[in-house]
C-alpha cells in the first residue's frame, strides 16, 4: 500500500476485513440466503454481512461521517461534507454464479468531490486505490490509462439493461452503435466497479453505462482520474442525483465515444 491518508487507512483496513468473510462466503455459495429486490436482482447475506462489517468499520472510525451504501440506504444523513459511498459486493451475480468477478468499493466523498477509493478484487487479490494528487495503484505498482489512439482499435466494455430498465432500446441501438464502430466485440464483465478499474490499470481503454448507481463507481472515479482517465457523466437527472450514467476512457479516444455515444446524427 503506497498511500496513507487516514481515510485511505480506514478504508483498507474494513475493505480487507470485510473481504475475509466474502471468500469464505464465495466458497460456500450453497450455504447463502438470497432473496429478490426485483426481476433479475437479487441480494444475498453475504452482500448483508459485508456491508456490516463495512459500517461498523466506518463507524468505528467516524461516527460522524455520513454513509450511503446499497443494502442499507444513507446513515447520518445530515453529514453531507463527509461521506463514504460503498457497495459492499459489486458484481453480486457474477459472485452467487461462481464467477470471480467481483468487488468491493469504498469510496471517500469531501464536500461532493471523491477525494480517494478503493476496488477490492478478493479473489484475485487486486486492490486498486487511488487518493486525489497522488497518482493510482494495482496493489503495490502504480497504474495508467492505455495508451490506445483509435477508438476502432479499442476494447470498450459495458453492462446493462436492467431488467427494469425504462430505456431498454435506447441502451440495446447504443450497443449496436459502438459495436459497428469498432473491430473488437465490446465486453460485458458485470462489474461496473471492475470495469473502471480496468481501464484505469490500461486493460481495457473505455467502458460507458447508462443507469448505474453511486455506490457502483463512486471510487472508480477517482482511481480512473488519477490513472490518467477521463470520465463524463451525461443526461444526469437532478431528481435521482445517485442514478449516474457514465463515459469513461483514455484521453485519445475519449472524444470520440462521447461523440459515438452523445451525437444523435453519428453512426
Ligand atoms: C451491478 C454491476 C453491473 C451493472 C449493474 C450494477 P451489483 O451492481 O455493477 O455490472 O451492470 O448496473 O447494478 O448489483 O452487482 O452491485
Ligand atoms: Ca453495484
Ligand atoms: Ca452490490
Amino acid at each position: 500500500m503506497r498511500l496513507n491518508s487516514p481515510q485511505m487507512n480506514i478504508i483498507t483496513k474494513a475493505c480487507m476485513k470485510a473481504s475475509r468473510s466474502l471468500i469464505r462466503d464465495f466458497g460456500e455459495l450453497e450455504n447463502l440466503q438470497v432473496s429478490a429486490k426485483g426481476p433479475g436482482d437479487f441480494v444475498s447475506s453475504a452482500d448483508k454481512r459485508t456491508e456490516r462489517l463495512i459500517v461498523d468499520e466506518l463507524l468505528k472510525a467516524h461516527p460522524e461521517y455520513g454513509i450511503i451504501t446499497e443494502e442499507t440506504g444513507i446513515h447520518n444523513k445530515s453529514n453531507r461534507e463527509n461521506r463514504w459511498i460503498i457497495d459492499p459486493i459489486d458484481g453480486t451475480m457474477n459472485f452467487l454464479n461462481g464467477v470471480p468477478q467481483f468487488a468491493i468499493s469504498i469510496g471517500y466523498e469531501e464536500k461532493g468531490e471523491i477525494i480517494c477509493g478503493v476496488i477490492f478484487d478478493p479473489i484475485k487479490n487486486e486492490m486498486f486505490y487511488a487518493e486525489k494528487g497522488n497518482g493510482a495503484y494495482l496493489n503495490n505498482s502504480r497504474i495508467r490509462v492505455s495508451n490506445k489512439k483509435k477508438l476502432k482499435d479499442a476494447l470498450i466494455v459495458t453492462g446493462g439493461p436492467k431488467s427494469s430498465s425504462k430505456i431498454k432500446e435506447k441502451i440495446f441501438t447504443e450497443f449496436v452503435k459502438v459495436s459497428k464502430k469498432i473491430d473488437i466485440p465490446v465486453r460485458k464483465f458485470g462489474s461496473a466497479a471492475l470495469d473502471l478499474a480496468y481501464v484505469a490499470s490500461g486493460r481495457f481503454d473505455g467502458c460507458w453505462q447508462r443507469e448505474l448507481n453511486y455506490w457502483d463507481i463512486a471510487a472508480g472515479i477517482v482511481i480512473l482520474k488519477e490513472a490518467g482517465g477521463f470520465i463524463n457523466f451525461f443526461d444526469e437527472d437532478d431528481k435521482v442525483p445517485l442514478k449516474k450514467n457514465i463515459l469513461a476512457s483514455n484521453s485519445n479516444i475519449h472524444d470520440e465515444l462521447r461523440d459515438l455515444i452523445l451525437k444523435k446524427n453519428i453512426e
